[in-house]
Formats: structure tokens, sequence, C-alpha cells
């Protein structure tokens, strides 16, 4: 069996002929003169779900962000599904692509972040059909039909006419969560969504995520401080700290039973 062909921590066995959903492969990232990640590479395989962890500050938003090409990286490549993102090596130079090829490859991916980020001057209906319909390229009738049975799979099939402000910040989470889905992502990024939430309703976008998590095959990069969520819901996780990969393993091992020092610490000051 082929292993990946990059030996460190974040590697994976892939079968024949199998591609992976992304592949970070020695990905430098700088801001001004501080360097967050040094080299990362890490692969995730199609339908995993990964969490990443780690302390304040070890890059895991940043992680996130290159992926929706929201962040521009200094080195090295991000592959998805074999695919380059934004950047391919030829005649040994790093090459930036066009932005048409990064717009086809950012259709690919879904994004929800911590502060919901929901356009205010549109309803609930249009905030979730103004991708599909102006990135897409799908009919409004066919966007508003799918906006309503999302809207229906996140408890909320009475709010397509109202707008956002109007709503609670649980329920707003669970609108963003519908406009990412509505994209219908390969891959879906999740940077802390219920850490902005009043205690008592994170457990409803949470429940919403089990359900996705459990009835589709999208891949999952996580970044959550809910630790029985990320035991729920993902089948590996990668604890970071200053931008690399300290350990990793099936969420059992990384919880019961982490074995680095700095694992432990970070466990025992966020349980
Ligand atoms: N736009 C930016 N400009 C300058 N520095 C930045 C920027 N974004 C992130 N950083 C720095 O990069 C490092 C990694 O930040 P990142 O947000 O990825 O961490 P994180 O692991 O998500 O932390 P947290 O758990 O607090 O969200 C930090 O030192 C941060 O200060
Ligand atoms: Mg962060």
């Amino acid at each position: 069996m082929p292993t990946d062909s990059f030996t460190h921590t974040g590697a994976i066995e892939l079968a024949e002929g199998e591609t992976p959903a992304i592949r970070f492969n020695r990905i430098v990232k700088r801001f001004g003169d501080h360097t967050v990640l040094d080299g990362l590479d890490f692969t995730v395989r199609k339908g995993d779900r990964v969490t990443l962890i780690g302390p304040s500050g070890s890059g895991k938003t940043t992680i996130l962000r290159l992926v929706m090409t929201l962040e521009e990286s200094q080195d090295g490549y991000i592959l998805i599904d074999d695919k380059p993102l934004t950047h391919i090596e030829k005649d040994g130079k790093r090459v930036a692509l066009k932005d048409k090829h990064r717009s086809q490859m950012r259709k690919r991916i879904g994004m929800v972040f911590q502060q919901f980020n929901l356009f205010p001057n549109m309803t609930v209906l249009e905030n979730i059909m103004e991708a599909p319909v102006h990135v897409l390229g799908i009919s409004k009738a066919d966007a508003k039909r799918r906006a309503h049975e999302l809207l229906e799979q996140v408890g909320l099939p009475d709010k397509a006419d109202a707008h956002p402000t109007s709503l609670s910040g649980g329920q707003q989470q669970r609108v963003a969560i519908a406009r990412c889905l509505a994209m219908d992502p390969e891959i879906l990024l999740l940077d802390e969504v219920t850490s902005a939430l009043d205690p008592e309703v994170v457990g409803e976008v949470l429940g919403i995520l089990r359900k996705i998590a459990e009835t589709t095959d999208v891949t999952m990069l996580i970044v959550t401080h809910e630790m029985q969520f990320a035991r729920d819901v993902s089948n590996r996780v990668l604890m970071f700290d200053g931008g690399r990969i300290v350990e990793e393993g099936a969420p059992s091992d990384i919880f019961d039973n982490p074995q680095e020092q700095r694992t432990k610490d970070f466990l025992s000051a966020v349980s």
C-alpha cells in the first residue's frame, strides 16, 4: 500500500488510487515577520471529520482561512482532491494560479465562522439563495426550494422572511450553516461556531452539525472547544502548538490517553 509521500505527524496511509480531500504540503504562512506555519504538512481523507485543537494562537484559524483562500500562504502547496488550490510548482518555481481557478476551487469549500457573518440587509431566504444563484448560477426557483428545505433541516422553517437582526445568535448560526450547505460543499470548515453563543443554544447548533456529520459524507475540518462534540463527531484529532502538529490520533487516544505533555497540559486547561 503506498503511503502518503510525506513523512510527518499529519501523514496518513492512502489506498491505491485514493485522492485525499485536503493536502497541506510544506505550507509556510507569515504575518509580517511572524511565522505562524513553518512548513506544515498534513493530509485529510475524503469524508474525514478532523478536529484541530491547541492553545490560542497555535494557528488553527489560519489553517482554515488558508483552505478557504481567505489568506495567502508564502510557500508550499494546498491540494484539494489532488488539484492545486492557489499555487502550482512549475519548472521548480511556485506559480500563483489565476483568480478564475481559485474561485472554481472555492466553490467546493464552505466555512462557518464564530460570528455568523450573515448579510444584514437580506432576509434569511435571500441570505441562503445568494451564492447558489450568483455563484453557481442555479435558477431562483430551485435555489428557493432548496433554501426552504435547508431551513427545515436546521429547524427554522418559519424564519424565511425574517431579517438576521431579529434572530437569536443560535438562530443566526443555524441560518449561516444552512447558507453554507446551500452551496453543497465537499469540504466544510467550522471555526468555533458555538463560541459566540449563549450556553443554552450551543446544544441545538451542535445537534444540527452532528446530524450533518451522520447523514452526509462531507469532509469536515473543525476547530472547537467543545471536546464532547469533537469526540462524538470527529474520527481524527490533531493537536497543534506553535503552528506544528504535536500529536494526532483518534479522539479516544487524544482525549483519554494523550502521550505528549503539551497535549496533557492543554486538555487539563480546557476541561
Ligand atoms: N491578520 C493577522 N495579522 C497578523 N497576525 C495574525 C493575523 N491573523 C492571525 N495572526 C497571528 O497568527 C497566529 C495564529 O493565529 P490563529 O488565529 O490562527 O490562532 P488560533 O489557533 O485560531 O487561536 P484562537 O484559539 O485564539 O482562535 C497568532 O499569533 C495570531 O496573532
Ligand atoms: Mg482561532
